[in-house]
């Protein structure tokens, strides 16, 4: 089967962006990654996908201010014209439209650093530290207009430690999302997932190993 050709939306480090680029080599994967696009000049994902040898386009949303649906347009010309057939948002830090999303429905892809649908928006790590949760992680979930919800596709969990800053917490969850998008992807782009009622259906059980936090010894 054709591999799926996936472009990347980034706006900044791109850590995420290159979690995908390492697993789209193994001969066996679904996706390939041949597009990587920064809406901000000069983010510093875009010198490591070209580095990695993956054409990278730069399409600015500032200069169109408040019209959003402008500077999408721009993008999503960008888009057709390479063909795309799956797009995965990697720290893209842009709301986007009705307009768009229902250009890509059931075609996109982002992830968010936070067990979904808990704590939707910024600051995952620090709120979820707030609250004295145990348990926190990542998810991969499809794009729809409202801000981080639609399907979920995957989601990783880790302890969340006494003595944790946002930072050490943000850097664990980070370990997790490196393993799930690239697993998500792999199992949206094989076609092993399926829409229904508003979520995401994978016909695997998964796992049966619970993470229980703290663990008693
Ligand atoms: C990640 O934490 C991701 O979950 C969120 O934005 C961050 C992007 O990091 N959507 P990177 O650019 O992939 O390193």
């Amino acid at each position: 089967m054709a591999r799926r050709r996936v472009a990347i939306l980034i706006s900044g480090r791109g850590s995420n962006m290159t979690a995908l680029i390492e697993a789209a080599k193994a001969k066996d994967y679904p996706a390939e990654i041949v597009l990587v696009i920064s809406n901000i000049a000069g983010a510093g994902g875009l010198a490591k996908a070209s580095d990695a040898g993956i054409e990278i386009a730069t399409v600015e949303s500032k200069p169109f201010g408040k019209d959003r649906e402008a500077f999408e347009r721009k993008l999503h010309d960008v888009l057709v014209a390479h063909n795309i057939e799956l797009v995965c948002l990697a720290g893209f830090l842009r709301l986007l439209t009705p307009w768009f999303v229902k250009q890509w429905e059931g075609r996109m892809l982002n992830i968010h650093p936070a067990l979904l649908p808990s704590y939707r928006g910024l600051h995952t790590h620090e709120r979820a530290l707030a609250d004295g949760v145990k348990i926190h992680g990542a998810t991969v979930h499809f794009v729809v207009p409202e801000m981080d919800s639609g399907p979920i596709v995957m989601q990783g969990a880790v302890a969340v430690h006494d003595d944790d800053t946002p930072d050490t917490l943000a850097l664990r969850v980070l370990g997790v999302e490196h393993r799930i998008y690239p697993d998500a992807l792999r199992l949206v782009a094989s076609g092993g997932t399926r829409l229904e009622n508003g979520s995401c259906k994978t016909g695997n059980a998964g796992s049966d190993t619970a993470l229980i936090v703290p663990a008693i010894t």
